[in-house]
């Protein structure tokens, strides 16, 4: 039983990283931001206002959702739309109320808990989901190249520099969100080792994880 746990900012690589590390360890993965994104969608869609915390916690408790490679929500495949600017522009608010981050913790512990190993990434797992995890990980990367990396996603390919300087500061704001909050904020976790994705292969820095464990 293997289980592995990463935290990090936005655009550190942590989604990519945890995919290409579970397809090595041969392991399942879950994205835990994906989950709250999906929250974020389901609350646009019925106008609920992203400071509403207990509105919110009520959806999240109703709510039904496959993870996997896709996402499914109360069946529909969401998978892109949980990705639009519209959602990363209301996540983080959505992600800070605690009736939210409780219910989606149980519901993250069960995941692991049903298969035994895993690798799943956030923001608090290694601090509050699954602080007893075999190896912590907190992964990061410089400013600018998790902007230039966010961009790129969105843009499908190489993106403009006025995309990139945009996406810096989103990026920038979330951070200072994710970090800042009362419940469960981004921190390095107490055992946890820091890695740095900066100007290195997906490969490499898998191999440093592998290494770790
Ligand atoms: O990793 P991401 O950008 O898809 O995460 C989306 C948002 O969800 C981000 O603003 C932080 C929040 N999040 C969180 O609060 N806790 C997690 N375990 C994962 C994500």
């Amino acid at each position: 039983m293997t289980v592995v746990a990463i935290d990090g900012p936005g655009g550190s690589g942590k989604s990519t990283v945890a995919a290409a590390l579970a397809s090595r360890l041969g392991l399942e993965w879950l994205d835990t931001g994906a989950m709250y994104r999906a929250v974020a969608l389901a609350a646009l869609r019925r106008g609920i206002a992203p400071g509403d915390g207990e509105a919110l916690a009520a959806v999240t408790r109703g709510l039904h959702m496959e993870m996997g490679p896709r996402v499914l929500l109360d069946g529909e495949d969401v998978t892109a739309a949980i990705r639009g600017h519209d959602v990363d522009a209301v996540v983080s608010s959505v992600a800070s109320h605690r009736g939210v981050r409780e219910e989606l913790v149980g519901r993250q512990r069960e995941w692991v808990a049903a298969r035994g190993s895993a690798v799943v990434e956030g923001r608090d797992i290694t601090s509050v989901v699954l602080p007893d995890a075999d190896l912590k990980v907190y992964l990061t990367a410089e400013p600018a190249e998790r902007a230039l990396r966010r961009a790129g996603e969105h843009a499908g390919g190489v993106p403009a520099h006025a995309q990139v300087a945009a996406t810096g500061e989103a990026i920038e704001r979330r951070d200072r969100l994710d970090a800042g909050r009362t419940h469960s904020p981004l921190v390095v976790a107490e055992g946890a080792v820091v890695v740095d994705s900066t100007k290195r292969s997906v490969a490499e820095v898998v191999d440093e994880i592998v290494a770790l464990l």
